[in-house]
């Protein structure tokens, strides 16, 4: 069946659609939807056959668990076992935003959510649209990002649509995604904040309210993974990419493919973080769409501030 596609304003969705959204969730099937971050692909978390089909939809391995979204800290009792003070110190600054947090699951939840793991990821998003889909269906919402297991996050309706199109059964397609890259994931399971994924709020922002993390899983020197998802290869175009630590680099490998006669395109990364995050996924994807053999990346500077850029730059590059 055609998926459904509703376009709304941002700022202030058509209610009957939100209503008609929210039903489809209640229903047990699938529709993605616009958050701060990128698109997710929601169905009720409470609703484990709704949250078998987002593993078969995106082609996820059944051990990479899924983020449970909620409107507000009133759902958290569906969802999570405890909120401990370390959670609710992070959730009271940074929520609604694109901060997950990883605490006790919550027993009630339907196994597969947690990949059949202790914990369970949660994030209280602040897209209007995305609140007001998570109000109107008045239960958790598992969404992991719009796209087939591996590639590229979708930050537009259309990315969805070309990567999923055939098999989610609406589409509430609320223009380009503001922040343009995923959550930031932090596990408090622990006596301490550990960030597992780096992403919009940054290490610095955390620091600022909880003191000193720590930071994992942005390299794989051990065989355990911090986060399911932290598998080398993610968030990768379909055109193979290398990065470039200089401008010098990043000509010297252009040249070499360009006299072996390949097509090569080049991006590099300066100017403001938030804007170059806005940006990227957009970018990645119009590359990939445009049939070039090589896309060279150079680098933003190792610091705070780019972390997130790069931890996702040095994943779509990973060939292993
Ligand atoms: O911005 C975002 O977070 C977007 C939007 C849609 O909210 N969602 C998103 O979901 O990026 P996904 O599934 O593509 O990435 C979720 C990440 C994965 O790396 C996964 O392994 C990790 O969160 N994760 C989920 N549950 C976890 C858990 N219990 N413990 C550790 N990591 C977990
Ligand atoms: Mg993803």
């Amino acid at each position: 069946m055609p998926v459904t596609v509703w376009t709304v304003d941002p700022y202030q969705p058509d209610p009957t659609i939100i209503r008609q959204a929210a039903e489809i969730v209640k229903s047990g099937r699938i529709v993605a939807f616009p958050t701060e971050t990128v698109y997710g692909l929601g169905g009720n978390a409470l609703d484990s056959t709704a949250v078998e089909r987002i593993y078969a939809i995106k082609g996820r391995p059944a051990e990479n668990p899924l983020i449970v979204h909620v409107a507000d800290e009133g759902m958290l009792d569906q969802v999570a076992a405890d909120w401990p003070p370390l959670a609710r110190q992070l959730s009271e600054h940074f929520w609604p935003g694109p901060l997950t947090i990883v605490v006790p699951r919550a027993a009630a939840l339907p196994v597969n959510v947690t990949a059949g793991g202790s914990t369970v990821a949660i994030r209280c998003p602040k897209h209007i649209v995305a609140q007001a889909l998570l109000r109107a269906a008045g239960v958790p919402i598992a969404a992991p990002s719009a796209n087939r297991s591996g590639q590229l996050s979708p930050t537009l309706a259309s990315h969805v649509l070309s990567s999923l199109g055939e098999e989610i059964d609406a589409l509430i397609d609320g223009g380009a995604c503001p922040g343009g890259l995923e959550s930031t994931v932090v596990d408090v399971s622990g006596p301490k904040v550990r960030l597992l994924r780096p992403g919009l709020i940054r290490r610095e922002q955390l620091e600022a309210e909880v003191g000193p993390i720590e930071v994992v899983g942005t390299s794989s020197e051990t065989g355990a993974l911090p986060s399911p998802g932290m598998l080398a290869r993610h968030y990768a175009p379909r055109t193979a990419l290398e990065t470039a630590e200089t401008v010098e680099e990043a000509e010297f490998l252009a040249k070499l493919y360009e006299t072996a006669g390949l097509k090569v395109a080049r991006l590099s990364i300066t100017g403001d973080p938030d804007l170059v995050a806005a940006q990227l996924y957009a970018q990645l994807h119009e590359l990939d769409s445009r049939g070039y053999d090589r896309i060279i990346v150079t680098l933003p500077p190792e610091s705070d501030t780019w972390l997130a850029i790069r931890d996702r730059l040095l994943r779509a590059a990973t060939t292993e």
